[in-house]
């Protein structure tokens, strides 16, 4: 349906009606006019959405991305899934266990999750980690993980300003693992959260982010982070960026990392 959307603008006005004529004739008037009204309501909320992203821009507003639109979203959020509903698969996800978290976030380590919602990673974190501490926005996803994980007690949760790491010790973290929240985060924040990671991590202490590529410019409620501001936000912080990751391959299958041409950053504290 999407590929159809899309194609719309290659169509002119004749090579229409005669689709429409087509149509109405193999499907009758009824079907063809809520299929009319579906094409023309899909071309105006994108017209829309451009036109939004074009004044966020040039006026630098933040969208839907602002720390207190965050928190008041995730605060009321059903984590009855326990974020799994964004898991394009249970493939997937295991597979980005495999191949980005238990490559980057070393075993035995003092581990901080950013944004841990309802523990669809802190899972595999916890059994990694010597001490993992989730830090979130949304006291709700504090709570859901707190229940989730009450018999491990290599764990603790709790809330932030949105923007730092409270209660972590200078030069402390082996690894900070953040997944599905720097895609709802600017620059603004992203630029004081580094900060943050500069002075929490260990010489040598490895950070692995995902976020977004496209500076919002498309779907998915993402904020405006490109790949390019990413290194540039880290490396004024001090830290090296080891690699950007949009996709990976496991046993012959590609995987994507979001489904917004999101991409992961490594990085690095230098000076172990
Ligand atoms: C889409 S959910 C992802 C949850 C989990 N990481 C996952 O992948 O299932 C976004 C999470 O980020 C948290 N969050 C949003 N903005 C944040 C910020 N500025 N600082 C810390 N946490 C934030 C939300 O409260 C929520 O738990």
């Amino acid at each position: 349906m999407k590929d159809l959307v899309e194609n719309r603008s290659r169509l002119g006005f004749g090579k229409k009606l005669s689709l429409a004529r087509q149509a109405v004739k193999e499907n009758g008037f009824l079907w063809t006019g809520l299929m009319g009204i579906y094409y023309l309501c899909s071309g105006v909320a994108e017209k829309a959405f451009g036109r939004a992203a074009a004044r966020r821009e040039r006026l630098g507003l933040p969208g839907m991305n602002s720390v207190a639109l965050n928190k008041e979203i995730w605060e009321s959020w059903d984590w009855g899934a326990a974020g799994d509903e964004w898991s394009p698969s249970p493939e997937w996800k295991a597979s980005l266990v495999r191949n980005i978290l238990e490559k980057y976030v070393p075993d035995g380590g003092r581990v901080v999750e950013i944004g841990p919602g309802g523990g669809r990673w802190t899972e595999y974190l916890q059994k990694r980690a010597a001490k993992l501490t989730g830090i979130d926005l949304s006291q709700a996803c504090v709570d859901a993980c707190a229940k989730r994980f009450a018999g491990c007690d290599n764990v603790e949760f709790y809330t932030n300003s949105g923007c730092d790491l409270p209660r972590i010790d200078d030069r402390s973290l082996d690894a900070i693992w953040s997944f599905d929240v720097f895609v709802h985060i600017n620059r603004a924040e992203v630029e004081k959260y580094a900060a943050e990671f500069a002075r929490a991590l260990k010489p040598g202490g490895v950070g692995v982010i995902h976020h977004g590529n496209v500076g919002g410019k498309r779907g998915g409620w993402r904020s405006d982070m490109t790949d390019t501001a990413m290194r540039e936000v880290l490396e004024a912080a001090g830290l090296q960026v080891d690699a950007q990751i949009d996709h990976w391959v496991d046993g012959g299958t590609e995987h994507e990392i979001g489904l917004y041409d999101d991409s992961v950053t490594v990085f690095r504290k230098p000076g172990a």
